[in-house]
């Protein structure tokens, strides 16, 4: 079966965890800060903090910017539950602005025509990997004071184009906090893992804090344990103060071996994602029945580093029901995926917050519509032609 999505693992990622196994430090050791350098280093980013998943960093996000009770966060309703859930976690309220019908991403016209005042952050998803329109979004959120977090869990390496200068998802001014997954089926991996990347020198401090158990180490950083604190502190290496509510939010040196052998293959792995994606595009053009993704603007198409390779399908044109046309393509080997069910309309959100069917318009539109093919650098020529040719044989 040909998934949807699937990492790679090679011998010297094999080696590279193997090695890990033999030193000192399973945890907590050199590798943890080697990988986030070697991640911030090509993104333009000044500070990586890793962590478990991108959900912790998300989540860590909040805590770094300040976000709580009272405060709205909007995002997307085309992403993973994540983006959102993040809110709920700190208690704020998670709301959901309506997707630009072509690109699938946020819109800055529904975002400056349902801005509400306890608003405080706004999390832009680059669906499938493509951003969403950046300084429109940062430009609407600031002049209400509120926090840009890019949520690049889709667009690992890739970037977009302003004004004919080229800029990294996690490294443009335009987001203050970015964050990106390192799920297997993301375009790299550590098993399990994400990372936050941030320029604000603070915000940097409290998630390194916060990821363990608000625990710090940090001599100048002590206030000592109350009452006469001049002797209640005491100093030496063993000694460590829990200065707030934090979290084991830690990735392990293992999970970072990994990600830095992954990341010297990650050139590589995009080049092949924007073949097959071209290859696609060139399969599908002329099908009245499928659109394939559509970029925002021309001068990005090279700047995409392609998570998903996501169509929109007229059914009712095929005379087949989406399931119906998945178990087609699952009959020759080709797994497909719906991403994504829009998030408002779960039933947490339903439940808790009293969204429902109509609030997002054109997300629901699209959810009807959308269906993932197989996208992953794995995929021989021989797997493309049998998705294109499985897919081409749902004509009516
Ligand atoms: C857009 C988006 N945000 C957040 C996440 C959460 O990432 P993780 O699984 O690493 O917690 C994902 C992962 O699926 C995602 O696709």
């Amino acid at each position: 079966m040909i998934t949807y999505g699937k990492q790679w693992i090679d011998a010297e990622d094999i080696e590279a965890v193997s090695e890990v196994l033999k030193s000192d430090f399973l945890t907590c050791g050199p590798q943890v800060d080697a990988f986030e350098q070697e991640f911030a280093a090509p993104v333009g980013a000044k500070h990586a903090v890793a962590v478990n998943n991108a959900t912790a960093a998300l989540h860590l996000a909040m805590l770094v910017a300040e976000i709580g009770k009272g405060d709205r966060l909007v995002t997307s309703p085309n992403t993973f539950v994540s983006s959102a859930n993040c809110a709920a976690f700190v208690d704020a309220t998670p709301d959901f602005c309506d997707i630009d019908p072509e690109t699938y991403n946020l819109c800055p016209k529904a975002l400056a025509a349902n801005w509400q005042a306890d608003t405080k952050a706004v999390v832009a998803v680059a669906y499938a990997g493509q951003s969403p329109d950046m300084p429109a979004i940062a430009q609407i959120a600031r002049s209400h004071g509120a926090v840009v977090i890019e949520d690049g869990c889709h667009g690992i390496g890739g970037g977009f184009t302003v004004d004919g200068k080229d800029y990294k998802i996690g490294g443009h001014p335009w987001a203050d906090i970015t964050t990106f997954s390192f799920h297997p089926v993301k375009t790299i991996t550590t098993g399990e893992g994400g990372i936050l990347v941030t320029d604000n020198d603070e915000y940097a401090r409290r998630a390194r804090l916060l990821r363990s158990h608000g625990i710090t180490r940090v001599t100048e950083d002590f206030t000592g344990l109350g009452g006469d604190s001049a002797t209640l502190q005491e100093q030496g290496g063993w000694y460590y103060e829990m200065q707030s509510l934090g979290y084991n939010y830690r990735i392990t040196d293992l999970q970072c071996a990994l990600g830095r052998s992954q990341l010297k293959k990650l050139p590589g792995f995009i080049d092949r994602r924007r073949a097959i994606v071209a290859q696609y595009n060139a399969a599908f053009a002329d099908l009245p029945w499928l659109q394939t993704p559509q970029i925002l603007q021309s001068e990005n198409v090279a700047h995409i580093s392609w998570h998903l390779y996501t169509v929109q399908i007229d059914f009712k044109a095929l005379g087949l029901s989406r399931s119906e046309a998945m178990q087609r393509l699952r009959e020759q080997g080709v797994g497909s995926q719906v991403l994504y069910i829009p998030v408002h309309l779960q039933p947490y959100y339903r439940n808790q917050f009293g969204y429902g069917v109509g609030k997002c318009p054109n997300a629901e539109t699209y959810y009807e519509q959308t269906l993932s093919l197989p996208l992953f650098p794995k995929m021989t020529d021989g797997d493309v032609d049998t998705v294109i040719r499985s897919v081409n044989k749902l004509a009516p």
